[in-house]
């Protein structure tokens, strides 16, 4: 297992949209379990295979301290109310804004083995799953608000 280098504001791979996992293989236990240790590493709640830039629909999320959910070609079948919370994103240290995501998501997706599964989530997990969700389509938090408009302008994106 290896910690991996983050994928910062301005690289226009963050941009891109994320392929399909195919092969549930080694490489991809390789890939979730580095992404797991980086996420540790940089003290992140969330992260996304692209931001360690392999364009790959691979999510892990931290549900509890010491407690995870890989998440592998996720498709939200359901989301309900909304609310504003404050985000933040390894690829933008340092910025913090808030942003409204659904109060309630429920997602089908596959484990690392290549098994379906389907899993709701409210609140904060929520917001964490729709924030990573948004990476593997190349969108960003700062998308959302003037401030973070604003912010992204002034840190390599036009
Ligand atoms: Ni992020």
């Amino acid at each position: 297992m290896a910690i991996r280098k983050i994928v910062t504001l301005g690289s226009e791979t963050l941009r891109k949209t994320s392929k399909p996992v195919r092969e549930f293989d080694e490489s991809l236990h390789a890939l979730l379990d580095d992404m797991k240790n980086t996420m540790i590493e940089r003290n992140g709640v969330g992260i996304a295979a692209v931001q360690v830039g392999v364009l790959r629909r691979a999510i892990v999320i931290e549900l509890d301290e010491g407690e995870f959910l890989e998440v592998v070609n996720p498709q939200i079948l359901k989301t309900k109310g909304k609310v504003k919370g404050s985000e933040g994103c390894l690829s933008v240290p340092g910025f913090y804004c808030d942003v409204e995501r659904p109060k309630y998501v429920k997602v089908a997706a596959y484990d690392r083995n290549g098994q379906p599964f389907e899993f709701e989530a409210k609140d904060y997990i929520a917001r964490c799953v729709c924030h990573e969700i948004d990476h593997l389509n190349g969108l960003l938090f700062v998308d959302y608000t003037d401030e973070g408009k604003k912010y992204k302008s002034e840190h390599g994106e036009v």
